[in-house]
């Protein structure tokens, strides 16, 4: 039954959902959730959750037929599904034309780089002989990702020679994951632009996200970057370019390679919230979960602007001895925030985030430093 409140269903029910259901409360918003399991991170606290597997057509039609918008958790979403549900007038953010983008490097690759923007070389894997054409002109190692399903660093590979490209291939064709492969950038720091847009065009970045991956995975995010103002500018740029050419609605992200010259180019977009900007929910206005959603209902987007000089951020990742909820009395000091998201510790798994803000980078890490420690 539809309330007189806008529906929002959001397929996927990880730590993002959790999160985007926090900032609808004070819209008076009403959430539902597609979860494909009820001890999902945001089915233990959304007020309405349907269990299906957001990759099932059917799943996602009868769920996304009693809402008004349908808006995503990740993008493993079945597409057939989410074109089904636009053809029958409910409205989805990110459209299938815009998840596209994410859902398939490969495709977001050659279509960015049709469009002229910097991307790193790239080449479709078939056979050995990709490898070694490849690796003729660029040097080796290179960096070898799955075509589509690869988060969290699962999906990329970064590999010296062609014996480790062979065994790469064998497995990954036994597996039915599609390769490609690019040159492996010297990168001088990763960058994110967060960029909240309507899809009637309206459009705001959040400050420019310096983060840093250890195999693969986010483990820390900073904000404002420490870069020169015109390599922000620059980064800007970039962000508010890719928001239009992929017609995103809501949240886009694009995570960036600074290179030790100052050129910049893409590594990939998220079309959602993105973990770099976690910092958001306690440093700046407006949180990128609830621009998110503004974006996803077509409302005016909130203020972008930070609270505080800096703002970081931590992840705090899964050993597998330490359940970080036992800690919680620990918690509080007046510059930090803790952030749970209810999932059982596993070696490598995002479990929860930290922020700290400060006047300065080396207050807010020694602030973080001081929470992390009673964590661990
Ligand atoms: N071409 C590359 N050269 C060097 N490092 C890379 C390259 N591509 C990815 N990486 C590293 O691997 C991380 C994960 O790659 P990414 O494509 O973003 O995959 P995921 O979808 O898992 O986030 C990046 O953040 C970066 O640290
Ligand atoms: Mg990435």
């Amino acid at each position: 039954m539809k309330s007189t409140r806008p529906v929002i269903g959001i397929i996927g029910a990880g730590q993002l959902a959790r999160m985007m259901i926090q900032a609808a409360i004070p819209l008076n918003i009403d959430v539902r959730i597609l979860a494909k399991n009820p001890n999902d991170s945001a089915a233990l606290i959304a007020p309405s959750v349907e269990i299906g597997d957001p990759s099932d057509e059917k799943a996602i039609v009868s769920f996304g037929e009693k809402c008004d918008f349908i808006t995503l958790d990740h993008e493993l979403v079945s597409l057939a599904g989410l074109e089904s549900l636009l053809a029958s007038k409910v409205s989805v953010q990110p459209t299938p034309k815009t998840l596209r983008f994410a859902q398939d490097k490969l495709y977001q690759r050659k279509s960015f780089q049709a469009a002229g923007f910097p991307v790193p070389s790239f080449k479709k894997i078939q056979i050995l002989n990709d490898f070694v054409e490849f690796g003729d002109l660029h040097d080796w190692p290179i960096a070898v990702k799955a075509i589509t399903g690869g988060y969290d660093g699962r999906g990329v590979w970064i590999i010296d020679n062609l014996e480790a490209a062979e065994k790469l291939l064998t497995e990954t064709q036994g597996a039915d994951i599609g390769l490609y492969v690019e040159e492996h950038v010297k990168i001088e720091k990763e960058l994110a632009v967060l960029v909240a847009r309507r899809p009637s065009g309206q459009l705001l970045t959040y400050p420019v996200i310096e983060t840093r991956q250890e195999e693969g995975i986010c483990h820390e995010a900073i904000a404002p970057a420490q870069i020169s103002n015109s390599i922000a500018q620059r980064a800007k740029k970039i962000g508010i370019d890719v928001a239009e050419f992929t017609e995103a609605g809501g949240i886009v992200a694009i995570e960036l390679f600074l290179k030790s010259d100052g050129d910049i180019l893409i590594n990939e977009i998220a079309t959602r919230p993105h973990n770099s900007g976690h910092f958001t929910i306690d440093g700046t206005i407006t949180s990128q979960f609830e621009n998110h959603l503004r974006g996803v209902m077509d409302w005016p987007l909130g203020s972008t602007t930070m609270t505080s000089k800096f703002a970081l951020m931590i992840n705090i990742l899964g050993t597998s001895e330490v359940d970080p909820s036992n800690q919680l009395p620990l918690n509080h000091t007046t510059d930090t925030a803790i952030h749970l998201y209810g999932k059982i510790a596993r070696a490598g798994r995002k479990l929860g985030h930290i922020t700290a803000v400060g006047e300065n980078v080396e207050a807010a890490y020694r602030s973080a430093q001081e929470l992390m420690r009673h964590l661990q």
